[in-house]
C-alpha cells in the first residue's frame, strides 16, 4: 500500500477526538434469539466508556453459513470487519488470520475455565476470547409430564415412550399439532453436534478420538443412529430434517412440542412475554442410552480480532469489553447464555433469573468437545461428512453400517497420513 493511501485509510477508519483517536469499528456476528439486541445494548456501553463506535455486520444463524463466508474474507485479507464473533471450533482453522491476543489479555485469561482458553489457543497463539459457553438441554413440558403422569426420562427409550404416549393422546384430544420431540436434523455443524451426543451417549466414541484416530465407523455408533432414524415421522415431525435450532424453539415456543433438544439461549427466550410455554417447562440433561451416560456437546462463542484490522488496538479494547466478566454477567441474566467464568455460576441473581445457568455447571464442565482439536484445520470437512452421512441415515437414504462405513472411507482419504 503507498503512504497516500494507508493515510485515506486511516483517515477513513478513525476520526480524531479530543486528543484520543476515536475508532469506527465493524464487529461481525451471527444470531439467534435476541443476540444482536443484546449485543447492540452491550456496544452502545463501550462506545460511551471508549470513545469507538461500533457497526454490527450481521449474518445467518447458521454457524456452518457463516464460517463459509469468514475464511473467504479472512482468506481475500478483508480490511473491512475488525472484529468476527467466532465458533469455539474454528480456532485451528482461522487461527492464521488472527491478532495473537496472548500478550493484551494476560491479567484476564486466568478467570475463565482453563479449557475454554486452550480451546482458543492454537500452538501456543491465543487466538479469541470467550463471549459465553455452550451445552445443551433436553426442554420438557412440565404441564404435560404432570398430566400423564410422567417422569423427565433419563435414557432415550424412555423418552421415545413418553414423547409418543403424549403426542399420541394429546392429538386424540384434538391438538394436531402436537409433536414428541424435535431437534436439529438439517444438514449443517448443529447436526455433528446431535449427532455426537447420540453417538457417544451409546457408547461410541467421538467421530475422531482426541489422538487423531478415526472412530466413527462402530456398531455403537451404528446403532445410535438407526434409532434417530425412527424418531422422524413417528415422534418427530419429517420438517426436522431441516431444522436448525431456531426451527426446533419456533415449534416448542408454540406449545407444539413435548421434548425438544436445545442451547441455554431458548430457556430465557422460552420464558418470554410472547411464548406459549412461558412456566411450562423445565430442563434436564440429555437421557443416554441404557448403560450409557448423557452427553452434551460443547459449543460457545468468542471474539478475534482480524490481522487485517486497521483498528487492533481498539478491537482489542472492544474483545475485552465483551468477554469481561460484567458482560458475561448480562448476557446470563438477560439470554441464559452460560458464563465462561466459574465464579459467575455461584452468582445469587443469575440463580434466581436464569436457574439453567447455575444449574448447567456440570453439564459443561463434562461436555464432549467436537473434534477439532485433533482433524486441526480439516475439521470443518470432517464435520461436513459427519452431518451428511448423520443426515443422510435419518433421511432413510442408506442404513447407520453402510453410510458410516462410507463415512470412514472419506474421512480416511481426508487424512492421509496424520491430519493437518
Ligand atoms: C451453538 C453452539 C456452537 C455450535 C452451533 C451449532 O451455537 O454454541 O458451538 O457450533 O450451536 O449449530
Amino acid at each position: 500500500m503507498t503512504l497516500s493511501r494507508l493515510v485515506l485509510a486511516f483517515a477513513a477508519s478513525t476520526l480524531f477526538t479530543g486528543g484520543a483517536f476515536a475508532a469506527e469499528l465493524s464487529l461481525v456476528s451471527g444470531s439467534v434469539g435476541k443476540d444482536i439486541e443484546e449485543l447492540r445494548g452491550q456496544l452502545d456501553e463501550f462506545e460511551k466508556e471508549s470513545g469507538h463506535t461500533v457497526k454490527i455486520v450481521e449474518m445467518p444463524a447458521s454457524t456452518t453459513d457463516q464460517f463459509g463466508q469468514y475464511r473467504l474474507w479472512l482468506s481475500a485479507g478483508n480490511e473491512d470487519i475488525d472484529v468476527y464473533r467466532t465458533d469455539v471450533i474454528w480456532a485451528p482453522q482461522l487461527a492464521g488470520s488472527l491478532v495473537d491476543l496472548t500478550e493484551a489479555a494476560k491479567d484476564i485469561v486466568g478467570q475463565h475455565f482453563p479449557s475454554m482458553i486452550e480451546s482458543q489457543t492454537v500452538d501456543g497463539k491465543l487466538v479469541a476470547l470467550p463471549m459465553y459457553t455452550d451445552a445443551p438441554a433436553l426442554y420438557y413440558r412440565t404441564d404435560l409430564l404432570e398430566k400423564y403422569g410422567k417422569e423427565p426420562p433419563k435414557t432415550w427409550s424412555e423418552l421415545e415412550a413418553t414423547a409418543k404416549e403424549i403426542q399420541d393422546k394429546e392429538r386424540e384430544a384434538g391438538n394436531s399439532q402436537m409433536n414428541g420431540f424435535v431437534f436439529q436434523g438439517a444438514p449443517y455443524e448443529g447436526l455433528t453436534c446431535d449427532g455426537l451426543e447420540w453417538v457417544a451417549s451409546n457408547g461410541g466414541g467421538q467421530i475422531v478420538a482426541p489422538d487423531g484416530e478415526i472412530t466413527i465407523n462402530n456398531p455403537k455408533a451404528a446403532a445410535a443412529l438407526e434409532r434417530a432414524k425412527g424418531w422422524v415421522g413417528t415422534i418427530a415431525p419429517d420438517g426436522v430434517l431441516a431444522y436448525k435450532e431456531e426451527e426446533s424453539r419456533g415449534v416448542w415456543q408454540t406449545g407444539n412440542a413435548v421434548f425438544m433438544r436445545n442451547w441455554p439461549y431458548a430457556y430465557a427466550l422460552s420464558n418470554g412475554g410472547d411464548s406459549a410455554v412461558a412456566g411450562k417447562f423445565n430442563v434436564v440433561p440429555l437421557p443416554a442410552s441404557e448403560g450409557g451416560s448423557s452427553a452434551a456437546c460443547l459449543g460457545g462463542w468468542n471474539l478475534a480480532v482480524s490481522k487485517y484490522s486497521k483498528n487492533q488496538e481498539a478491537a482489542i479494547d472492544l474483545v475485552k469489553y465483551l468477554s469481561s466478566e460484567k458482560a458475561q454477567k448480562q448476557r446470563a441474566v438477560n439470554q441464559s447464555r452460560l458464563p465462561t467464568i466459574p465464579s459467575l455460576y455461584d452468582d445469587a441473581e443469575i440463580a434466581e433469573k436464569q436457574p439453567i445457568v447455575t444449574e448447567w455447571k456440570d453439564v459443561v464442565t463434562n461436555a464432549v468437545p467436537r473434534p477439532s482439536a485433533p482433524t486441526k484445520r480439516q475439521y470443518n470437512e470432517v464435520s461436513k461428512e459427519f452431518w451428511t452421512a448423520v443426515n443422510e441415515t435419518i433421511s432413510g437414504r442408506g442404513s447407520a453400517a453402510d453410510n458410516l462405513d462410507q463415512l470412514e472411507k472419506r474421512l480416511r482419504r481426508l487424512k492421509r497420513d496424520a491430519w493437518e
